[in-house]
């Protein structure tokens, strides 16, 4: 495989690697437009605008879940942010093909907007804010007021937000950021997902009182037809 030049960030190149972006009528992509719907008319009387993706483990899928979860809001005419909120192991910038020498983690350590620091990567509504330079400290920035003014302005400026997460299990930002967000969706991958790991994550989200709008099957481990399947509730 060859390295990617850096100095070309070619969003057509980077962002076809997402199926949503790539075969809009594959079943995929239909089963990313069925999890949205879910979203749309999981709640009644208050609309889901704030979604976190997390898992209980490492590599289950939340952040190719979150990013095409994005790409469908975004075709649907909804104003959309991808925020990644996983300052420890970030992709969402290479996903996209952007740099991360800005994003979340400057916005939470200085008086930068929002809007100064997202992206956008011709997907039309469709606006990135990356992890940013990896700070020591990811769990006190996200417990921070300063984040809550930054969900403010986000909720302010966008339809619909959707953070990134690490896994619940290892690290507590997952557990902070499922308390602020009005749901959260859980991943769960079919062959690296632990039954105990599972019930635990269950239980940390619930100590913090996350509204768990239902659970992400990823289902297939082969990478030509990755599957989705959703379970609404619990
Ligand atoms: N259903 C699937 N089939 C095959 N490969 C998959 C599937 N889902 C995800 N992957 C791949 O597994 C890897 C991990 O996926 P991803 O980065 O989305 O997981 P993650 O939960 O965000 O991981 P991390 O815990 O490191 O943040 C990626 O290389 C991704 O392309
Ligand atoms: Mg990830």
């Amino acid at each position: 495989m060859g390295k990617r030049n850096s100095k070309h960030h070619s969003q057509q190149t980077s962002a076809v690697s997402l199926i949503t972006l790539a075969d809009k009528t594959s079943p995929i992509s239909e089963q990313y437009r069925t999890i949205r719907t879910n979203i749309q008319f999981a709640s009644a009387d208050k609309k889901i605008q704030t979604i976190v993706v997390t898992s209980s483990g490492p590599a289950e899928g939340k952040s190719t879940i979150s990013a095409n979860l994005a790409v469908v809001f975004a075709s649907s005419g909804q104003r959309v942010l991808l925020v990644d909120a996983d300052m420890r192991k970030p992709t969402v910038h290479k996903t996209f093909g952007l740099s991360n020498d800005t994003g979340l983690s400057l916005v939470l350590s200085t008086n930068q907007s929002v809007l100064e620091n997202t992206r956008t990567v011709g997907i039309e509504n469709l606006s990135i804010l990356p992890s940013g330079p990896k700070p020591p400290n990811p769990s006190e920035l996200l417990g921070s007021v300063r984040m809550n003014q930054v969900i403010e302005e986000a909720r302010h400026l966008y339809d619909v937000v959707i953070f990134d997460m690490p896994p619940v299990v290892a690290v507590t930002d997952a557990q902070i950021m499922a308390s602020k967000a009005d749901g959260t969706l859980l991943v769960v991958r079919e062959n690296v997902t632990r039954k105990d790991t599972l019930t635990n994550a269950k239980n940390l989200l619930e100590m913090v009182q996350a509204r768990v709008l239902g659970v992400v099957y990823n289902g297939t481990q082969n990478m030509k037809d990755q599957g989705y399947y959703y379970y609404y509730g619990n």
